[in-house]
């Protein structure tokens, strides 16, 4: 990600709040994943949040279809990250036995974070210390919150930060609402 330009001169800190989408089902979950997935590039974060059972699962194996990647995606709650290949490399990382935040750099992310690949972050407020810090990510970043509205439907806020992150929510934005 050292190509961007992702200079503080140029960042805005405070997030853009620009999208809020509904899925009726999980399969709409995974069509939203999956055109996500087509536009995302090497060096991309999406961290997504929310809890269990909201969807971020099938999000991201909707991301993985859109990625091109043909493994089965399903949780990686055991190892912390899985990696999957495809168009890029897919790293989905999973952070609900993360206690504690100070535990994530002593993990080695930030080599898969100025990677090759997507990273794809499920619990990733279990990597924020809670105080609206996210030092724990690089400068740009695509932020989905997803929140149960009923046993079918969803609610993603999508946010972002940085310029990548904030040209990743407008084309996200393009495709989702074509
Ligand atoms: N609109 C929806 N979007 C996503 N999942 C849904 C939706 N409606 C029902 N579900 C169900 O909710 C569960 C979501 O599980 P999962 O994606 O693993 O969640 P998470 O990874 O957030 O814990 C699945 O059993 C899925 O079938
Ligand atoms: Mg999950």
């Amino acid at each position: 990600m050292t190509d961007r330009s992702d200079k503080p001169t140029h960042q805005t800190s405070s997030r853009s709040h620009a999208l809020t989408l509904q899925s009726a089902s999980a399969g709409e979950t995974r069509r939203l994943g999956a055109l996500l997935g087509g536009v995302l590039a090497a060096g991309d974060i999406v961290l997504l949040t929310g809890d269990l059972g909201a969807g971020k699962t099938a999000f991201t194996q909707g991301i993985g279809a859109g990625l091109g990647v043909a493994d089965t995606i399903n949780s990686p709650t055991f190892t912390i990250l899985k990696e999957y290949a495809g168009r890029v490399p897919l790293y989905h990382f999973d952070l609900y036995r993360i206690e504690d935040p100070n535990e994530l750099p002593a993990l080695g992310f930030e080599d898969y974070f100025d990677g090759e690949g997507v990273c794809v972050v499920e619990w990733a407020e279990r990597g924020e210390d809670g105080s609206g810090g996210d030092a724990a990510w690089p400068a740009s970043w695509l932020r989905i919150e997803f929140q149960k509205v009923s046993s079918s439907e969803r609610t993603l806020c999508c946010s972002a930060m940085g310029q990548r992150g904030r040209a990743l929510l407008a084309e996200f934005l393009r495709v989702a609402t074509a």
